[in-house]
Parts: C-alpha cells; sequence; structure tokens
C-alpha cells in the first residue's frame, strides 16, 4: 500500500523500460549513478504492473539503492521474493519483470559509459529470455523445470524442442511468451516452437 521510490526521475543516468508480454504490463527503472564510484545513488520506478510488481519494484529499488553496479547486478527476482516474504506462483511473473528492468537499466548505464559491449545476439541471449519465462502452476522457470529440450538459432531462425505434455494446460500460454520475449530482437525473422 505504500511503495517506496516511486516516481519520475528527472535527469536520469539511466533508464530502461521493460514489458510483461503476458499481461501487457510494464515498468520503468531510472537511476542515478555515482561516475567514480559506481554507486547506485538514487532509483526510482514507474509501474503499470499489478500490486505484487508494484511491490516488487518497491523492494528491488530498496535493495539496490546504495550499492555498487556490480553488487546490484546480483538482485534477482529470487531475492526480492524472498524480501516480501513470498509470492503465489501465478505472480511470480510479476517480480521477473521488476527485476529485469533494474537489470536492464545496470546494463544501460554500463553499455553508455563504456563498462561493457553491446552483447551480440546468440544462443546464450535466447536461453537467458527463457529464464526469465515462468511456468505459471509452479512459479519457476522453464529452463530451471527442464521444460526446455533444445535450443538452436541460424539464419535468423529460433528452434526450440519444448518438453511440455500435449494436455498441460500452459502451453499456448508459455509459447506466446516465448514468442513475445524473443520478437524483440531484430535479428530474429523466425520463431518454432516444437512440443512433443
Ligand atoms: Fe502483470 Fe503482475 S505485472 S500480473
Amino acid at each position: 500500500m505504500h511503495p517506496h521510490n516511486v516516481g519520475k526521475m528527472e535527469n536520469p543516468d539511466a533508464v530502461a523500460t521493460e514489458g510483461s508480454p503476458a499481461c501487457g504490463d510494464q515498468v520503468t527503472v531510472y537511476l542515478k549513478v555515482d561516475e567514480d564510484k559506481h554507486i547506485i545513488e538514487d532509483i526510482s520506478f514507474l509501474s503499470y504492473g499489478c500490486a505484487s510488481n508494484i511491490a516488487t519494484a518497491s523492494i528491488i529499488t530498496d535493495l539496490a539503492k546504495g550499492k555498487s553496479l556490480d553488487e546490484a547486478k546480483k538482485i534477482s527476482w529470487r531475492d526480492a521474493m524472498e524480501a516480501l516474504d513470498g509470492l503465489p506462483p501465478v505472480k511470480v511473473h510479476c517480480s521477473v519483470l521488476a527485476a529485469d528492468t533494474l537489470q536492464t537499466a545496470i546494463s544501460n548505464y554500463e553499455i553508455a559509459h563504456g563498462l561493457k559491449e553491446v552483447p551480440n545476439f546468440s544462443k546464450d541471449t535466447i536461453v537467458a529470455e527463457l529464464k526469465k519465462i515462468i511456468y505459471p502452476q509452479v512459479g519457476e522457470d522453464i529452463v530451471s523445470l527442464k521444460m526446455v529440450k533444445y535450443v538452436g538459432f541460424a539464419d535468423g531462425e529460433v528452434l526450440i524442442d519444448m518438453n511440455m505434455m500435449n494436455f498441460d494446460q500452459w502451453r499456448e500460454n508459455v509459447a506466446e511468451e516465448i514468442r513475445e520475449h524473443l520478437e524483440k530482437y531484430p535479428e530474429v525473422k523466425n520463431i518454432k516452437i516444437n512440443f512433443p
């Protein structure tokens, strides 16, 4: 009911906006970073998400404030969820959205300040995206749950073999999320998802 660090920041050093394709929600994270010490001096967020999302964004910004970029890079959705004393499985993706936006903001800062290169799109990028997709029934990502059997990428085509039974009610939902997570990359021209 009383989220911390809410609001748009004037003249931020880095910004990131991420959306969860599953529910159409969005989060924006703003950072002010000490240029010499690389410490997050200030952080705020805007959310167009549900209550779980606002709660995790609030806690994640609290956790990141005052930390170095390297420390803040280790903050995950699991930390936020733990700090909140847990979330129902169907709401775990809301915390992933908040954590992901923080990480993108840090990455945007590092790229803009020459602290890292723009990563090349590869199979690793695909796997990293798949790790952000939560199987709603369990509240764990589909990679940890071993639901992804094979990932391939060649000539702009992503090929994913899934390990989900055809009676699984979440199959379509997961497939749609995979598409929407990968479609944003200009390198991806086609996505093929196979189920057993
Ligand atoms: Fe979309 Fe929580 S952010 S349901």
